[in-house]
């Protein structure tokens, strides 16, 4: 049984990646701070799966906790999630996102080379596209200057990355998220309500729920069908099988470079108005909004074009953007 460390795994895609982990026979170890969830995901974890996960919490800016890890626990691969992830803040606390993104990152890459431990898959974002110039986006692309420290980290976090896959033996593997919505069918896991959602589904689901007043569709002015911004909003179960995906091509030694990127997305954009009025007709709630200006830094439309994950990784999505918002309203309605 091959053993898997997750870092940020008590987080919204790492504790569902952590149960497809499971479900397909890994061994698990997650490392968490709980700096952006709580304690209870792994009692959720265990309840769907049966299996509780070890568990360190563990600040990866703590150089010598990181070194401690690599030294007590065997592993085959580690899945990167630990960041700090609100585009929003990241602009107001660069510093922060810099030291919990880049210099956590640099401190976990040290180790696995230190210990032998060589297959690594990143968590990306679409967001280092910038606003691409040409749909559906692929991963030829040319990534673009960062809207935000953010996006900036997750940039250079790919650079990192690809620099030491060429002086050490660490194969590795970025994947570039577009949008994660949904949740587990369970409803045990999902994306945690912590503080005024920035993103547009979290918004969706509490406006709905009656906990805001109402969702403000930032910007109708856009040259998109409706003229509000497009996404390609990916099921997270489905984003959590990708992970499963690339590292299994790692472990079988099917990369084909040391360093390999993947969009991983629907290959479907869909605009804010339409993201409300699905959710609305799929769960038969009402989402009150009113139209306001954009949002400073913002891009118009992107969505994936995912030929080179379906033919590589052998993996596609599965689930429609209403099994998506489904699975978030039954979330939301659990909370
Ligand atoms: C989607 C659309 C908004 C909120 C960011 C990061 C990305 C990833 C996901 C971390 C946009 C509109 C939103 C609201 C709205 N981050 N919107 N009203 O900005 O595409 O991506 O979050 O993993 O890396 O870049 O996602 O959900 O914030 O916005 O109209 O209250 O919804 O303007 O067009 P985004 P989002």
């Amino acid at each position: 049984m091959k053993t898997i460390l997750v870092t940020g795994g008590l987080g919204y895609i790492g504790s569902h990646t952590v149960v497809e982990l499971q479900n397909v026979g890994f061994d698990v170890v997650i490392i968490d701070d709980l700096s952006n969830t709580s304690i209870g995901v792994l009692d959720n974890i265990t309840s769907i799966t049966g299996i509780k996960p070890r568990y360190e919490q563990i600040d990866l800016k703590d150089r010598e906790a990181v070194k401690h890890f690599f030294k007590y626990y065997a592993v085959d691969g580690v899945i990167h999630f630990a960041a700090s992830k609100a585009v929003g803040e990241s602009v107001h606390e660069p510093l922060k996102y810099y030291e919990n993104n880049i210099s956590t990152l640099t401190y976990v890459l040290k180790e696995m080379v230190v210990n032998n431990v060589s297959n690594f898959i990143f968590s990306s974002s679409c967001t280092v596209y910038g606003q691409a110039d040409e749909m559906p986006i692929t991963e030829n692309a040319p990534t673009k200057e960062a809207e935000s420290p953010y996006g900036a980290t997750k940039k250079m976090g790919e650079v990192i990355i690809s620099d030491t896959t060429k002086a050490t033996d660490l194969k590795a593997i970025a994947l570039r998220y577009f949008n994660p919505i949904g949740a587990h069918p369970s409803a045990k896991i999902g994306e945690l309500p912590i503080g005024v959602p920035q993103n547009l589904i979290p918004f969706v689901l509490q406006t709905a729920a009656g906990i805001r007043k109402e969702l403000s569709v930032f910007g109708d002015d856009y040259p998109t069908p409706d003229g509000t911004a497009v996404r390609d909003y990916i099921h997270v179960v489905d984003l959590a099988k990708a992970h499963i995906a690339a590292l299994n091509r790692l472990l079988d030694k099917k990369n084909k470079a040391n360093c390999e990127y993947f969009n991983i997305g629907t290959g479907k954009g869909s605009t804010v108005l339409e993201v409300v009025h699905a959710f609305e007709k799929t769960t038969g709630k009402k989402v009150n909004y009113k139209i306001a200006p954009r949002r400073a830094g913002d891009i118009v439309t992107a969505y994936a074009d995912t030929t080179l994950a379906n033919t590589e990784l052998g993996w596609k999505t599965e689930m429609s953007l209403e099994e998506g918002l489904a699975s978030s309203w039954k979330w939301q309605e659990g909370l």
